[in-house]
């Protein structure tokens, strides 16, 4: 027989079901205490609270376990492509090769954006932060496919290629023009990554050939971005959607709530951390002092803790040693990474972080690896995104096939209570 758990306020007992996931985590069923008890529950953060049944990604953060669909994330990165893991993420299944051959060629014909979207994107200031430039935009794109009305879902699989086909080329734009570069078309005899890359670095001047070294580590590292359950911006993604707002709508306020420095932009922070580090000398002891005063002092190790994993981010492993190999392969010193290590190891042994759990997060060493591959520290939290976009189109899709209800918090009330208006010249 199921488990109940009981509970008893007010002198009055009531019983709720408990239920159990295929990977045994277990939960209260509370969808009925207000109803029963007049009580709502208050979990600030939402640090117990399980927001959805999802059948996409599991996360074990006692045993630093990662799968989508089932798939370990250290079989997925060392094996798949990322257009099959977005498959995968999206459709529930790896596809095989028919279905893999008609999902990319359909991306590779979307990648041209509409001309446009390119005087929307001349009217953002040069320097404006690509991350809030890349959320406008894809929330403009509903302004281009006026068939995106959120319950038609027979549309639904166009704007999915739309997004995962035309987000790498609006990317791309703001690097080019923080350069002064013209920008490059997409090249659709190329892959995803290649022509990514290409739109990234080449010239009209001269050739560009892809590193495959390079984008190997990308497609390593979009992989490991792919998904990650009902983290900030996917939870932003599904309650936004939950309102029947279209796909392009959610997934700009996906990205905008990347965007802060204690979810993806904590890899931007990193790089800056490190540098300041290395700045001031390279003595590591003297930020993780800091960081263990972050109450008076209000500095955080970025790059470490993370809300689930208190072992450690089995994402990080695998980064971390990707960027001691991609280094080596392209033949590039970079100083903080080394520093990057003293600050680790130095963390690793301070009883602060032991104590709290505190680990290197996905975020700790990306950042290397995306500066050795040439990609500039105000792209970094882009790169996040673009590998991300699968993950939060799945769980999308998935809310909508659940038809969950629209989402809607409650609050425990503690302003002023009721008091009579006074008018201006009296008060
Ligand atoms: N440096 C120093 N102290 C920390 C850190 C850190 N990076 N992270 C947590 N703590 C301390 C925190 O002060 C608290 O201490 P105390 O119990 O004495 O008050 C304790 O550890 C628990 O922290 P919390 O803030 O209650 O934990 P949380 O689950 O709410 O926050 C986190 C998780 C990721 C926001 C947080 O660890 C953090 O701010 N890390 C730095 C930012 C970062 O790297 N973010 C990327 C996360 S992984 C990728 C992603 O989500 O995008």
């Amino acid at each position: 027989m199921a488990n109940t758990a009981e509970l008893t306020v007010d002198g009055k007992s009531y019983s709720f079901p408990t239920l159990e996931g295929t990977e045994h985590e277990k939960a209260f069923d509370i969808s009925n205490l207000r109803d029963q008890t007049g009580y709502v529950t208050l979990d600030r953060g939402y640090k117990n609270t399980g927001a959805t049944k999802s059948a996409i990604t599991f996360l074990d953060g006692e045993q630093g376990i990662l799968q989508y669909r089932g798939y370990s994330i250290e079989d997925l990165a060392a094996k798949a492509s990322f257009l099959e893991v977005a498959y995968l993420l999206i459709y529930g299944e790896l596809p095989t090769q028919e279905q893999f051959a008609t999902f990319e060629t359909s991306i590779r014909r979307h990648t041209l954006v509409n001309e446009d979207m390119r005087k929307i994107f001349d009217g953002f200031p040069v320097n404006a932060h690509p991350m809030g430039v890349l959320s406008s935009l894809v929330s403009a794109m509903s302004a281009f496919y006026p068939d995106l009305e959120g319950s038609k879902e027979d549309t639904t699989d166009q704007h999915i290629i739309r997004l995962l086909a035309k987000m790498p080329t609006i990317a791309t734009w703001s690097y080019k023009r923080g350069l002064g570069h013209p920008m490059n078309y997409p090249k659709n005899n190329l892959d995803y990554i290649p022509n990514f890359l290409n739109m990234m670095f080449s010239l009209p001047v001269e050739d560009y050939k892809v590193d495959p070294v390079v984008a190997e580590a990308l497609n390593v590292l979009l992989i490991l971005h792919a998904d990650h359950e009902q983290n900030c911006s996917t939870s932003t993604v599904r309650l936004v959607g939950s309102s029947q707002a279209n796909i392009y709508s959610s997934i700009s306020a996906g990205i905008s709530a990347l965007w802060g420095p204690l979810h993806g932009g904590a890899n931007q922070e990193v790089i800056e951390m490190l540098e300041d580090i290395k700045a001031d000398g390279g003595d590591v002891s003297k930020y993780v002092d800091m960081a263990k005063n972050a109450k008076t002092t209000g500095f955080r190790l970025f790059g470490f803790g993370h809300r689930v994993y208190k072992n450690f981010d089995p994402r990080a492993r695998i980064i971390k040693k990707a960027a001691d190999d991609v280094l080596s392969k392209l033949g590039v010193n970079d100083p903080v990474l080394e520093i990057a290590k003293g600050l680790e190891e130095a963390a690793l042994h301070d009883d602060y972080f032991v104590s709290r759990k505190l680990y290197p997060n996905v975020d700790f060493y990306s950042g290397i690896i995306y500066r050795a591959l040439g990609i500039p520290t105000n792209m970094f939290t882009v790169m996040f995104a673009i590998g991300r976009l699968p993950g939060w189109i799945a769980q999308w899709k998935e809310m909508r096939e659940q038809k969950e209800p629209i989402g809607r918090p409650r609050q425990i009330y503690t302003g002023a209570t009721l008091r009579e208006f006074v008018p201006i010249e009296k008060r």
